[in-house]
């Protein structure tokens, strides 16, 4: 008998990235999992996977970054995977501009909080049981290769994710458990409404970064730009020295 697929879990499946993610894996007819705070939108994005083909949806109504939340959420989760062979993607995220956040110590804490230190709380709790031949991919950003006056609180809270990332990758490797970080570039969802050029090349659909997502888990490759034309674009911007990238306008 062919084994059961092993489910897709998406926390932070509001996000209009990891819904487009959502359909994809639907229509290769994946179980899905998906955890996000708002149940009303979460009951709408369910219904609409639902008459894809995905194998099944099931539904947690829960903030994934709320600490407080976490311990019984992982569990939970645990309980969906038998076997604890499964992918994660983890997909929430805050922005906020930078001006505010330099005025506001309070919003600097909670782009710290929002962008990593619930990621990392949440992904250790999953890392615990994640068994061999299982994927945790996680949003990044190109915000994290180098930090700009125009969100470099954003940025610093990518830049740890990457790092924690980085390490936790080092440390499941030998367990047979792939972690995945995704850098997108600018990305037309409800986080940068009214913030990016329409029309510029620069700019990606969601879906666009959903295929890059799903490239990478499929090839578990430890990390990848998406589309992948930003690693070159983040090449020279990192390579800049300080003398040049501090009087730019980047
Ligand atoms: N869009 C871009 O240009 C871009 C570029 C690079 C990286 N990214 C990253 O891509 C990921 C997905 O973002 P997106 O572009 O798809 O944005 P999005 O559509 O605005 O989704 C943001 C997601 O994060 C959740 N969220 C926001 N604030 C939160 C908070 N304080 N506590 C808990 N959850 C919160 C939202 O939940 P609700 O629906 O309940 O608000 C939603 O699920 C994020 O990690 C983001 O940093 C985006």
């Amino acid at each position: 008998m062919t084994p059961a697929p092993a489910p897709v879990i998406i926390l932070g499946a509001t996000s209009g990235i990891a819904r487009a993610c959502a359909e994809r894996w639907a229509e290769r007819g994946l179980p899905l999992v998906l955890v996000a705070r708002d149940g009303d939108e979460l009951a709408r994005i369910g219904a609409d996977l639902r008459v894809r083909r995905a194998a099944s949806v099931d539904l947690i109504a829960r903030d994934p970054a709320d600490a407080a939340q976490q311990g019984a959420l992982a569990e939970d989760l645990r309980t969906r995977v038998p076997g604890g062979r499964c992918t994660i993607l983890i997909a929430w995220g805050m922005l906020a501009p930078q001006a505010q956040a330099s005025a506001d110590p309070a919003l600097t804490a909670e782009l710290i909080r929002v962008n990593f230190t619930s990621v990392a709380t949440l992904g250790e709790r999953l890392a615990a049981w994640l068994a061999a031949g299982s994927v945790l991919c996680v949003i990044g950003s190109v915000a994290g290769d180098r930090g700009r006056a125009s969100n470099y609180a954003y940025g610093a809270a990518k830049a740890g994710l990457h790092a924690w990332l980085s390490g936790l990758r080092h440390r499941l490797f030998r367990a047979g458990v792939a972690v995945v970080t995704i850098k997108p570039g600018f990305t037309a969802t409800p986080m940068t409404a009214g913030m990016l050029k329409v029309g510029s090349p620069l700019v990606s659909s969601p879906d666009r970064v959903a295929r890059s997502i799903l490239r990478a888990c499929d090839r578990r490759v430890d990390e990848a730009y998406a589309p992948w034309f930003w690693w070159g674009i983040m090449a020279i911007i990192r390579s800049l020295p300080n003398a040049l990238f501090k009087r730019s306008q980047l």
